[in-house]
């Protein structure tokens, strides 16, 4: 008899169009690891019960999505530096000794497929960050570690972008700053980390702020291109990226911290890249 494979999932609310289980499906497959993954609709009050029922029902992982990162991380029993300075958790793995790690891939995933996918040489250039949400917070310390020579933290309440530049700043030159103070500064690279294309807003940026190489990133991803990927290619931006291939290399990472096996992500990137074309018309 075949042994019932390991059991994955990811808790979020909403669930329903999570990619998640359709990449760890696809990573699964691709490495031959006998692993189910499923999707689990989990509110902010059922969470901590919902984790423990999942693992002591035989779970091995878990990803955590919004709105729940925050508490997995106040959840897990011992978390990785950059997962304790992120203050947010999107993977949950069992330890041996029946304890809760905590990670957040979230940021190592985002920085693979700026370097590895696009090579882009984050040494040495100029970074701004737009946003000090959690989002913000997750992704900051793994850039720091690619040494920038400078990394902004635009927002349009200032104070948030300033109390992260403290956070980090052990890590990196980092710094804060309003949006008014953005006209006449150049960067390589223009992440944002703002809930903004959620709703088809704009952060409010002036034009010519990217230098002549110069790239843009949303950490969020649809069917269509947001409202600042958009804003990325009128600025002429060399790549104007959406969150797709930072979401297969988040799971990629989460899957390896599982598994021990790291999955090609670069198909897995194209074949969803490719169904959200056909499904855009
Ligand atoms: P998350 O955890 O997803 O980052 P969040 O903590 O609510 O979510 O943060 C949302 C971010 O988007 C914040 O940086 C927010 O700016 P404020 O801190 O000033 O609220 C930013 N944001 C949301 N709507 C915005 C808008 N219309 N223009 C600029 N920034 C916006």
């Amino acid at each position: 008899m075949t042994a019932a494979p390991d059991r994955y999932a990811v808790f979020g609310q909403p669930i329903a169009h999570s990619k998640s289980p359709r990449i760890h499906g696809l990573f699964a497959e691709q490495t031959a690891q006998a692993i189910s993954y499923t999707g689990q609709e989990v509110a902010p009050e059922q969470f901590a019960d919902a984790v423990h029922a999942f693992f002591a029902d035989g779970g091995k992982g878990l990803n955590c999505t919004v709105p729940l990162k925050e508490l997995a991380w106040q959840l897990a029993d011992r978390k990785t530096p950059r997962a304790e300075l992120s203050r947010a958790v999107n993977t949950l793995a069992l330890e041996k000794d029946g304890s809760i790690l905590g990670e957040n891939t979230d940021g190592i995933g985002l920085v693979a497929d700026l370097t590895r996918n696009h090579e882009i040489d984050l040494v040495g250039s100029r970074i701004l960050v737009i946003g000090a949400g959690g989002a913000s917070r997750g992704i900051i310390g793994p850039l720091l570690e690619q040494s920038p020579e400078s990394l902004v933290i635009v927002n349009r309440t200032v104070f948030r972008a300033r109390q992260i530049a403290d956070e980090f700043r052990r890590l990196g030159p980092v710094s804060s700053c309003g949006f008014e103070d953005l006209r006449g500064q150049h960067y390589d690279l223009i992440i944002n980390a703002t809930s903004t294309s959620l709703s088809n807003q704009l952060p409010p940026l002036p034009d010519g702020l990217l230098t002549d190489t110069g790239s843009c990133y949303d950490l969020a991803y649809g069917n269509a291109p947001t409202t600042f990927v958009l804003w990325g290619r009128e600025q002429h931006a060399r790549y104007s990226l959406d969150g797709l291939g930072m979401l297969v290399e988040q799971a990629a990472e989460a899957f390896y911290l599982w598994r021990g096996v790291r999955p090609e992500t670069r198909p897995v990137i194209d074949l969803l890249d490719a169904e959200r074309k056909n499904s855009a018309g």
